[in-house]
C-alpha cells in the first residue's frame, strides 16, 4: 500500500480536528479523525449499558468486536454510527470524549480499534487526526505533525464550541490531558519526527496554508 499519509496528533481541542479536516481539503484527500472509534464505544457503553464498564476490559473487547458500531469518513467531521444510527452529534460532546479516553486505557481495545482505524487507508491519500497517529496507528506516514495550544486557548475554543463555562471545560481538560499522557499503552507525547505546531499566535489558513508547503515538499502532489 502506498504511504500517501499525513498524521497529526495533539493535544484535546488543539484544533487538530478543524486543521487536520481543512488540510484534508486543500490536499484532496480523506480524512479521519480517529478517535471516533473510542466515542463510538463510548457512546455504547454509556447509553446501552453502564459506566462502570468503561474500565472492564473483557467487556470492551466483545462490544469493539460485535460491531454494533461503525465509523464513515466525511469532510466535515467523521460519521459514528451506533446500532445503525449517526449519533455524531451527541457523541463529539466532552462526556463521551471522556469516556473515550477513559475506556482508550485498555491494551486490547487498542489494539483491536487500531486494525479497524488502518482500514480507513485506501491508499489514495489519507489525513489522520488522533493520539498515536504518528507513533502506532500509521508509523511509516512520511509526514507528522503535533498540534498544540496554551491551556487557556484550548478550553476556550472548546467552550465556545459547546456553549458552556471554559471553567468547567478547563477542569475536564486537565484530567483529560492527565489521563492521556499517563497511560500505559500509547501515551500523548510528542515523537522526534513530529513537526510541533503551536496554534496560539496562527490562525487556521495560516496553519493550512504551512502544513500544505511542508506536503508538497514530502509528497509528489502533481500527478493526483
Ligand atoms: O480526539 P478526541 O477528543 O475525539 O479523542 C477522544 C479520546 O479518545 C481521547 O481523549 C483519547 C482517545 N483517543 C486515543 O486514545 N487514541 C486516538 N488515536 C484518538 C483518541
Amino acid at each position: 500500500m502506498n504511504n500517501l499519509v499525513i498524521c497529526i496528533d495533539g493535544t484535546a481541542a488543539s484544533g487538530k480536528s478543524t486543521i487536520s479536516a481543512k488540510l484534508a481539503q486543500k490536499l484532496g484527500w480523506q480524512w479521519v479523525s480517529t478517535g471516533a472509534f473510542y466515542r463510538a464505544i463510548g457512546y455504547l457503553v454509556l447509553n446501552h449499558h453502564s459506566p462502570e464498564y468503561l474500565d472492564d476490559e473483557a467487556f470492551l473487547v466483545n462490544l469493539v468486536q460485535e460491531k454494533n458500531w461503525d465509523i464513515q469518513l466525511g469532510e466535515i467531521y467523521t460519521t459514528i454510527f451506533v446500532q445503525g444510527q449517526d449519533v455524531s452529534q451527541a457523541a463529539y460532546g466532552e462526556e463521551y470524549g471522556s469516556a473515550a479516553s477513559r475506556l482508550s486505557r485498555h491494551p486490547v481495545v487498542r489494539k483491536l480499534i487500531v486494525e479497524e482505524q488502518r482500514k480507513m487507508n485506501r491508499g489514495q491519500g489519507l489525513v489522520a487526526e488522533g493520539r498515536d497517529c504518528g507513533d502506532v496507528i500509521f508509523p511509516k506516514s512520511a509526514l507528522k505533525f503535533f498540534v498544540t495550544a496554551s491551556p487557556e486557548v484550548r478550553a476556550q475554543r472548546r467552550a465556545q464550541q459547546l456553549g458552556v463555562d471554559p471553567k468547567l471545560i478547563s477542569e475536564e481538560q486537565k484530567i483529560r490531558d492527565y489521563q492521556d499522557t499517563h497511560r500505559k499503552t500509547a501515551p500523548l507525547k510528542t515523537s522526534e519526527e513530529s513537526i510541533l505546531i503551536e496554534t496560539d499566535q496562527f490562525s487556521i489558513d495560516e496553519m493550512i496554508s504551512m502544513m500544505f508547503g511542508y506536503a508538497q515538499n514530502r509528497f509528489d502532489l502533481s500527478g493526483e
